[in-house]
């Protein structure tokens, strides 16, 4: 089954209860919440009040995208706040391994995420922690970027990684995803697409249908 998750990156914070009720009404299955420490990655978005926001307007599973250099401080509380799934960057400092465990300890799905520049094989140590991998099509840390060439090719090698493995591991795809890369992307192995501009920037409603009928 294919999944549409929206990145409310690109909500309109303004208006959060209104963007994420459209967003359900629209059919989206789970919500992408991007955390970022001004370390990882220049910027600083937001945290785990965010998500305890998010908690309170919706139902659907929360998707937590920590591009943080130290997760696993943060996982107990996530937890607590009723977080669905973590993903974690490989390129953190000391390695992903004890944030993947702590995840999963903490009764939450783990996710395993990659930058553009990082190569499949990397992941592969850490295939018997995750429940998902998360390919970044585009440098991670700001939203409306454009898919980068090469995408493609990455989810293919890892879905072809992930049958060796035998881990039934989701492929995610975070930035860059529209009615023109979904297709691609989704050919090439991915399951769930993360999306920001593509669901918020615009009318919600047609936007949805609109990927949906890409992704047919
Ligand atoms: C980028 C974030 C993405 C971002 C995607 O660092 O991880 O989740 O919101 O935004 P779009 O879909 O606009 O590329
Ligand atoms: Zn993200």
């Amino acid at each position: 089954m294919l999944e549409f998750c929206a990145s409310i990156l690109a909500a309109d914070f303004a208006r959060l209860d209104r963007d994420i009720a459209a967003a359900e009404a629209a059919g989206i299955n789970a919500f992408h919440i991007d955390v970022m420490d001004g370390h990882f990655v220049p910027a600083i978005s937001f945290g785990s009040l965010m998500v305890r926001t998010m908690r309170g307007l919706t139902a659907r599973p929360l998707d937590v995208h920590l591009m943080v250099e130290t997760p696993l401080q943060f996982v107990k509380e996530l937890a607590e706040i009723g977080a669905d799934r973590v993903s974690v960057h490989r390129e953190i400092p000391g390695g992903p391994g004890p944030a993947l465990a702590a995840i999963r300890a903490a009764g939450m799905k783990a996710g395993l995420v990659l930058n553009p520049e990082t190569p499949p094989e990397a992941a592969a140590p850490y295939l018997p922690l995750c429940d998902q991998l998360l390919v970044m099509t585009v440098q991670p840390g700001r939203g409306g970027q454009a898919y980068l060439a090469g995408s493609n090719a990455k989810i293919a090698a890892l879905h072809t990684l992930l049958r060796q493995a035998g881990s039934a591991a989701v492929i995610q795809v975070d930035g860059g995803i529209n009615t023109t890369t979904l297709p691609q992307a989704r050919a090439a192995g991915a399951g769930s697409f993360i999306m920001g501009s593509a669901v918020f920037k615009g009318d919600i409603g047609r936007n949805l249908q609109a990927l949906r009928q890409a992704a047919v």
